[in-house]
């Protein structure tokens, strides 16, 4: 077939919508060809009868597209169950869940939850995929559609976008992509969709997870969405570059994966970007245990002193880059129904073990332009940085502070982790369920990372934890500002 690629681009600047019949005479041949084209020449593409029809779009944020909560997700979409039970039935026969095949299984799950946790995971076998896939993809996934929902509210997401996915895996990150924004493209008016284009890179350095993203990526792929062949590269010594165009990068549970070498895991980001332009998007998301939370926090520290900024989740209250290398914190998302091959694997034996539906990560998300979520400065005639806790305790003072976790206390004495950035010594708002009435209730509203002005609230020391505790009583006041 003729190269018509230069013709798509003539017509497309001429005519803006036209049907690749004017062009060809074989159309799907030629839509085979020349699909992976049509994302560098902005073109968007619908079946249309027996023809395809292409429309130029203009590049633009998709700013605040109305109320799109229900893209938030509540369990896996049923396509993208399907095709994990296929991929599993294709490694372990129809029978996979029973029998040996399902004890196997069973065992490299809870193999894989204890190594998980506590050091880094090696290669992986289909064995290990299979597992990851029941277990630990479910959650995976809809945690970050969570965390896309933020960006697009935000107003940083394109309707052309170009994600970067760094330890695939099987594929989870670009999956939850490809649901999000298939879906959101159907929350356009009168059944029109809302045209949007992706195109997504992906680095793998595991042979039986790339298996396992092309299986599951071709049997969920949609028109107006490119995948590039994943890149058999170890994210360490990457000899390829990303597109200079990259909008979004994810680290998603891969950072654990490269040890604590705080200088290598900070370079593993810094040297996939070195050409990425600068309204990039870089989003590290890790599992919200301790030790992986902290690391987390460690990396997100050495690359603010390389020059990134931090998007969400924290604020810098005082203009001043804070300490994060000893910080714990983590967003509780909610949960998930599990999934039906997740039911089938738990069995009749203490199944709770094969649970795993909730959904809290810690997460950095990082900008090379300095765009923050939270654009929010408190001023120093009005508020006490946290940092003077040491000289006013047992005084009552007024605070301006992000609320950094849900709910750690009980039900009658409500306890958050806070932040304001200027101290690394752990702070924490106690709130007696009976006092919150009036304004302090908006302490109830906060979401996590929202900015809480707090007036006067006393302040204790907890020297067992070596950490203050900011009480709020009946005289205290609270404004919730973002
Ligand atoms: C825990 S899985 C995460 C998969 C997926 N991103 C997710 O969130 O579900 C970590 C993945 O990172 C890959 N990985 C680990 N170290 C890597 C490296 N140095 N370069 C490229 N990939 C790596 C592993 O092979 C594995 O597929």
């Amino acid at each position: 077939m003729n190269d018509i690629v230069p013709a798509l681009r003539e017509i497309a600047d001429r005519k803006g919508s036209f049907y690749l019949s004017e062009l060809a005479e074989n159309v799907d041949e030629a839509y085979k060809q020349h699909k992976a084209h049509f994302f560098d020449l902005d073109l968007y593409c619908t079946r249309e009868g027996n023809d395809y029809h292409l429309r130029k779009i203009s590049v633009e944020s998709l700013g605040r597209i109305g109320d799109i909560s229900e893209l938030l997700p509540g369990k896996l979409p049923a396509n993208v169950e399907a095709a994990i039970e296929s991929y599993i039935k294709s490694k372990f026969g129809r029978g996979w869940n029973r029998g040996d095949s399902g004890q196997r299984l069973r065992e490299a799950v809870m193999r894989q939850k204890e190594r998980y946790w506590s050091a880094a995971a090696g290669k992986y076998s289909a064995l290990d995929m299979a597992a990851y896939l029941l277990y630990h993809f479910p959650v995976y996934f809809c945690q970050f559609q969570y965390l896309l929902y933020d960006l697009l509210a935000g107003g940083l997401l394109k309707n052309k976008i170009c994600m970067a996915d760094i330890g695939a895996g099987p594929g989870t990150i670009t999956l939850a992509a490809m649901d999000f924004f298939s879906r959101l493209a159907g929350t356009g008016n009168k059944g029109n969709p809302v045209p949007i284009l992706l195109k997504i890179v992906s680095v793998e350095r595991s042979e039986e997870a790339i298996g396992c993203y092309r299986h599951l990526t071709s049997e969920l792929g949609t028109p107006n969405v490119l995948i590039e062949e994943p890149r058999r590269e170890s994210v360490l010594s990457m000899k390829s570059d990303l597109p200079t165009d990259v909008d979004l990068v994810v680290f998603s549970n891969v950072l654990s994966e490269l040890g604590d070498n705080q200088a290598s895991r900070a370079r593993a980001v810094t040297s996939l970007l070195k050409n990425a332009n600068s309204n990039v998007t870089v989003m590290l998301i890790e599992p919200a245990d301790r030790t992986n939370s902290t690391r987390l926090r460690a990396t997100q520290g050495m690359l603010m002193r390389k020059g990134f900024t931090l998007y969400s989740p924290c604020t810098m209250i005082w203009g001043r880059a804070c300490q994060p290398d000893n910080c714990w914190s983590f967003e509780d998302f909610g949960s998930i129904e599990a999934p039906g091959f997740m039911k089938k694997i738990a069995g009749a034996g203490e199944p709770y073990k094969y649970m795993n539906t909730d959904m809290k990560a810690s997460y950095a998300i990082l900008r090379k332009d300095g765009t923050v979520k939270r654009p929010y400065r408190a001023m120093r005639t009005k508020f006490m940085p946290l940092s003077q806790l040491s000289k006013n305790t047992g005084k009552v003072v007024n605070i301006a502070v992000a609320i950094m976790s849900s709910n750690i206390g009980d039900e009658l004495d409500l306890l958050y982790k806070i932040c304001d950035g200027s101290t690394p010594v752990p702070c924490y708002l106690a709130a007696p369920r009976h006092h919150l009435s009036g304004s302090r209730k908006d302490i109830l509203r906060a979401g996590y990372g929202d900015i809480v002005e707090v007036y006067c609230t006393l302040v204790r020391y907890n020297k067992k934890h070596n950490a203050y505790n900011m009480l709020v009583t009946g005289s205290t006041e609270v404004r919730l500002v973002v």
